[in-house]
Formats: C-alpha cells, sequence, structure tokens
C-alpha cells in the first residue's frame, strides 16, 4: 500500500522548503519595519464565522469550505482565509482597547476546496497584515506600498497594483440597485448562482468564475456613477501617493474582489507571467473592511489589510529566476581517524557551533574517503581533520578557505586548498574566537574549551 498527497497540497523540502522560508523572513522582516506585530489564530474556527464575514453568497463559502461536523456536531471550518479570525480575534480579546492602530500580522496555511492548478491550491500558505482603528487614504497607500516594497526585496522588480473603491454605503447600495436593474434583463443567460445573485448580492456577479461574461460585464454600470465626492477623493489620493511613492498604479473599476466584507478601497497586485498561456499572476488581494468588526459583535473599527500567498510568489520568482544563492554551505567538516579523535571531534564541533559556525561531521568512519565525501557533499567551506598526532601536539590540520594577514595587517578570507596544521591557540585566534573561549575557560575551567587549548600532557 502507498500512499499519495491530497490533490492540491504540496510537500516542501530542499531548495524549495528554502524559496519557502526566505519569502516568510523577508515578509515578516519588511513588515516589522512598518511596526507590525505577529499573531496566530487556530487553524479552523466556527463554519457561522466565515459565512458572516466572507459572506454567504461568495464562492469561497458556497463552494470551496472544507467544513464538518465534530464529534460534539458543531460546525467546523479549516480557515478559507484570515481576516475574519483576526478580528474575531481583535473583538474576543478586546485587543482594540490597547493600541490605535493595531498592527497584526500573521502567517499559515488556509484551505480552499479550489480546481488545482499552478499557483491555485487547495492548501496554500498566506502571509497576511491588518490594521485597526484608522482610516485615512495615507494609512492606505502606505500598507499597499509595504505590499510592493515586500515583493521588491524579493526579487520581484515589475508589478501593477490595481486599485478600486466600492464606495461608502450609500454608493455601494446606490450601485447594487443599478447592477439589479441591469443584471435582471440578462437571466436566461446566467449561471445558477448568478441568478440568485442579481437578487442577493448582484456585486458577486462582477467575479463570477462561471460564465464568460466579458462583454456584460464590461457593459455593466460603473461604480464611479454612483460614488459620493469624498470617495472620489479618497480614491484619487491614495492613487496620487502611490504615483509619488514610484508606484506603477492602475483604477480598474471592474475589481470588487471575492469577499464580502470589503468597503470602499480595495486592491489587487499583479505580476505579467512570461510562459506563454499562462495567465498574469494575482500576488497580493486586500482591501477595507469597515464593517466587519461590528457584523462580529464588536465595536464599530475601521480596518484594512491585504494578503499574499507564497507558493504565487514562489512561481513568479520562478519565472523571473531572481532567487538568491540557496546553495547551503557549511562552515566546517570535522574528519577524525581514530576513535579517541571522534570523541575530540565532538567536543570540538559542538564548541564551534556554540560559537554560531555550522559544524558537520561523520559519526561512524574513521577512514578518510566516506568523511571526504561527506564533507564535500555538504558543501564545506573548511575540513578539519584529527589524528592521533593533531591530539599528541594539541594542533589541527586546516584545508580550504583560509585566513591570512594581508599587508596592512588587516585579516582577510583566502580560497587556500592546501593543507596546513596548525596549533589550536592559532585556529581559536584565527577564527576570532579566541577571547571567547578564553573567557569561558576562566569561568569553567573544566569546559572542552580547556581541554583543547590548554591540556598539559
Ligand atoms: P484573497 O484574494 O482571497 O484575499 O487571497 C489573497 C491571496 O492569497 C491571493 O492573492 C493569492 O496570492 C493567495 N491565494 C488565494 N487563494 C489561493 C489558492 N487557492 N491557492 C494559492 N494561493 C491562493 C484574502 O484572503 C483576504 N483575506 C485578504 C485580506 C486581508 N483582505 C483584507 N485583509
Amino acid at each position: 500500500m502507498s500512499y499519495q498527497k491530497i490533490k492540491g497540497t504540496q510537500d516542501f523540502f530542499g531548495i524549495e522548503k528554502q524559496k519557502f522560508a526566505f519569502i516568510e523572513q523577508t515578509a515578516k522582516n519588511v513588515s516589522k519595519r512598518w511596526g507590525f506585530f505577529e499573531m496566530d489564530t487556530p487553524i479552523f474556527e466556527a463554519t457561522e464565522l466565515f459565512n458572516r464575514s466572507v459572506g454567504d453568497e461568495t464562492d469561497i463559502v458556497k463552494k470551496e469550505m472544507y467544513t464538518f461536523l465534530d464529534k460534539g456536531d458543531r460546525s467546523i471550518t479549516l480557515r478559507p482565509e484570515g481576516t475574519a479570525s483576526v478580528t474575531r480575534a481583535v473583538v474576543e480579546n478586546k485587543l482594540y482597547a490597547s493600541t490605535n492602530p493595531l498592527k497584526l500580522s500573521y502567517f499559515g496555511p488556509m484551505f480552499r476546496y479550489e480546481r488545482p492548478q499552478a499557483g491555485r491550491l487547495r492548501q496554500f500558505t498566506q502571509f497576511g497584515v491588518e490594521v485597526f482603528g484608522v482610516e485615512s487614504a495615507n494609512l492606505d497607500a502606505d500598507l499597499i506600498y509595504m505590499a510592493v516594497e515586500t515583493f521588491r526585496e524579493m526579487g520581484i522588480k515589475s508589478m501593477t497594483v490595481k486599485i478600486n473603491t466600492l464606495g461608502d454605503d450609500r454608493s455601494k447600495e446606490a450601485y447594487q440597485e443599478a447592477l439589479r436593474v441591469y443584471f435582471s434583463t440578462k437571466v436566461g443567460s446566467m449561471c445558477k448562482d448568478c441568478q440568485e445573485r442579481i437578487v442577493k448580492n448582484p456585486l458577486r456577479i462582477l467575479d463570477c468564475k462561471i460564465d464568460a461574461k466579458g462583454e456584460e460585464i464590461a457593459n455593466a454600470p460603473k461604480m464611479s456613477d454612483y460614488l459620493s465626492f469624498e470617495s472620489k477623493a479618497y480614491l484619487k489620493k491614495i492613487v496620487d501617493l502611490l504615483e509619488q511613492l514610484d508606484v506603477n498604479v492602475e483604477v480598474d473599476q471592474t475589481l470588487v474582489r471575492g469577499l464580502d466584507y470589503y468597503t470602499s478601497t480595495v486592491f489587487e497586485i499583479i505580476v505579467e507571467s512570461e510562459s506563454p498561456g499562462m495567465k498574469d499572476l494575482v500576488l497580493c488581494g486586500g482591501g477595507r473592511y469597515n464593517g466587519l468588526s461590528k457584523d462580529l459583535g464588536g465595536p464599530e473599527l475601521k480596518a484594512i489589510g491585504y494578503a499574499f500567498g507564497v507558493e504565487r510568489v514562489m512561481i513568479a520568482l520562478d519565472e523571473k529566476n531572481t532567487w538568491n544563492d540557496f546553495n547551503a554551505s557549511t562552515d566546517f567538516a570535522i574528519l577524525a581517524m581514530d576513535d579517541e579523535s571522534k570523541t575530540e571531534s565532538i567536543k570540538l564541533a559542538n564548541l564551534l557551533r556554540k560559537c554560531g559556525k555550522t559544524v558537520e561531521l561523520d559519526y561512524v568512519n574513521t577512514t578518510l574517503k566516506p568523511q571526504f565525501k561527506l564533507s564535500e557533499r555538504i558543501n564545506a567551506k573548511t575540513v578539519l581533520l584529527i589524528g592521533e598526532e593533531e591530539r599528541r601536539n594539541r594542533t589541527i590540520t586546516w584545508k580550504g578557505k583560509n585566513i591570512v594577514e594581508n599587508s596592512n595587517n588587516l585579516p582577510q578570507e583566502m580560497f587556500r586548498n592546501d593543507q596546513q596544521t596548525i596549533s589550536m591557540e592559532q585556529f581559536f585566534k584565527r577564527l576570532r574566537i579566541y577571547t571567547r573561549t578564553k573567557r569561558w575557560m576562566e569561568k569553567n575551567p573544566k569546559a572542552y574549551a580547556n581541554y583543547l587549548l590548554m591540556r598539559k600532557e
């Protein structure tokens, strides 16, 4: 019996896992510079939370949720996104009372039962940020800029921010009514879901994935005709600011986003795909959701956020081939020529690890060939050899990158592939950890640093 991973899920290992970690780390570093604090919420929540926030009429709730009854007959759903859970946590724990604005970030797996294809998975990973307590075009622009800067720092140089506004409550209502009137004459050509949406939530028709309604959508009433002066001015200010920050920004009046909680500003960040037949990649999506806290039983809290999919960013970076060099390298491989030297090599390895060096050794062999093979496999910068002679003379044999003094007496790293036997004292001086190891010795005379540096026969 053999097992395979579930359709739409991925294993990450080797270089792919390093790429994944690079994206995670870069996003976390950038968001820290913008003053965000990390938080975690559970991976599953009460189903009702998503029905209420993401919206009953959305594709996510209607078709894509992993929902099940637990043993206590409660309806549970694996989170399809993070905003609902974060807002639930902010309200439940009254986090809004402590800081204003409250800036939170999260990272983790999300689940949607979608048709798997490149960049569309059933389990994927989002990095998301949410800001509570402030409504200002300055904040919206700065947050969008942070997303752009995150992708730039990862190596994506060219991208487009598509932006739109759903207006304030009154504009949104007037627009929904205009869509109702417009689409009610086209019921015959619509999928079953959209026929229901005409009554319940006509905005959702604009991002239906089933019908090819290109022309019908292009000719549909435009949000801009129903926007208040304030809503238009708010959007214009964000666009102006982003342009001043050197961001390629485009107002797209058909952009409505597939989640119901959005109010006013909505945006997506797109990279053009260079592979023939591949659609442009939507890396990131977000917007304002000023009514969600209240809908979930909390106070009225202005809010905005975005999330991006790590796996999609990986595709974009693979296409552009702008990855860092992920060839892992190890600082030291220690080779031991007999059993007693093996013991010494373990002590030395752990001393070097204490000093922040990456060290690998062979736990079994005392012949050189397999040990050299290991050092090649792990791409060791330096190979250290310990044998009977080295033990007797308190020396070590060094092979590989060498630190030499140049004419200005400044230490310099040079690659010399020759072999050199040096005293342990010289060895620690060369690594610039002599003082540190001496300090340990003084504090703890029994430490193996003592053994290696001072042992008298
Ligand atoms: P979303 O547009 O549904 O928004 O998802 C955000 C990002 O998650 C997408 O742009 C994409 O990169 C990634 N993503 C979504 N679905 C998949 C999938 N099936 N496979 C791979 N990647 C996927 C949200 O989730 C909102 N919560 C964003 C937000 C935060 N709005 C306000 N705050």
